[in-house]
């Protein structure tokens, strides 16, 4: 893990910017890998912004997390068109697969499961993304045959 000493220079890469801490968390999420308590106590104290201030935004904005990751981000999208077309059991079949529920990570943190609004591909739905690769057309086999294959080679090629 990186040193927390590396917030400061974050932060000071900020001084002039105005409203700077959507850029800070971003950079410190792409430091750390997940904004930690730590990492957000440290946050606070370069910016003098209060950690409650800190957490809210950490918290309420999707692009930040503050648990780790898997190694692989899968989001199902779960808008209506993907719905009507079956992302329902393709989502509970990737659950049993991973054997996790939605935001959750699996125990060997390959995988973490997520939900994602409309991916604008409501034309091959149920679609759903794996790290920067999306797969339309899904069926719940399909979608399995998709992470086992991540699984096996560890790649973004399935
Ligand atoms: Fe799923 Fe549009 S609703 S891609």
């Amino acid at each position: 893990m990186s040193d927390l000493n590396r917030i400061d220079q974050i932060v000071a890469g900020y001084q002039s910017t105005q409203s700077p801490l959507i850029y800070i968390l971003k950079d410190v999420q792409k430091e750390f890998g997940h904004l930690s308590e730590p990492v957000l106590t440290r946050v606070a104290e370069a910016t003098r912004i209060p950690l409650s201030e800190i957490y809210g935004v950490a918290t309420f904005y999707s692009l930040f997390t503050t648990k780790p990751k898997g190694q692989h981000i899968v989001r199902c999208c779960n808008n209506a068109p993907c719905w009507v077309n079956g992302s329902k059991d393709v989502l509970e079949k990737i659950k049993e697969y991973l054997e996790i529920e939605t935001g959750e990570t699996t125990e060997d943190g390959s995988f973490t499961l997520e939900f994602t609004s409309c991916l604008g591909l409501c034309a091959v739905a149920p679609v759903m993304m794996v790290d920067e690769q999306v797969y339309g057309n899904l069926t719940p086999e399909k979608a399995v045959a998709i992470l086992r294959d991540f699984k096996t080679k560890g790649s973004a090629n399935a």
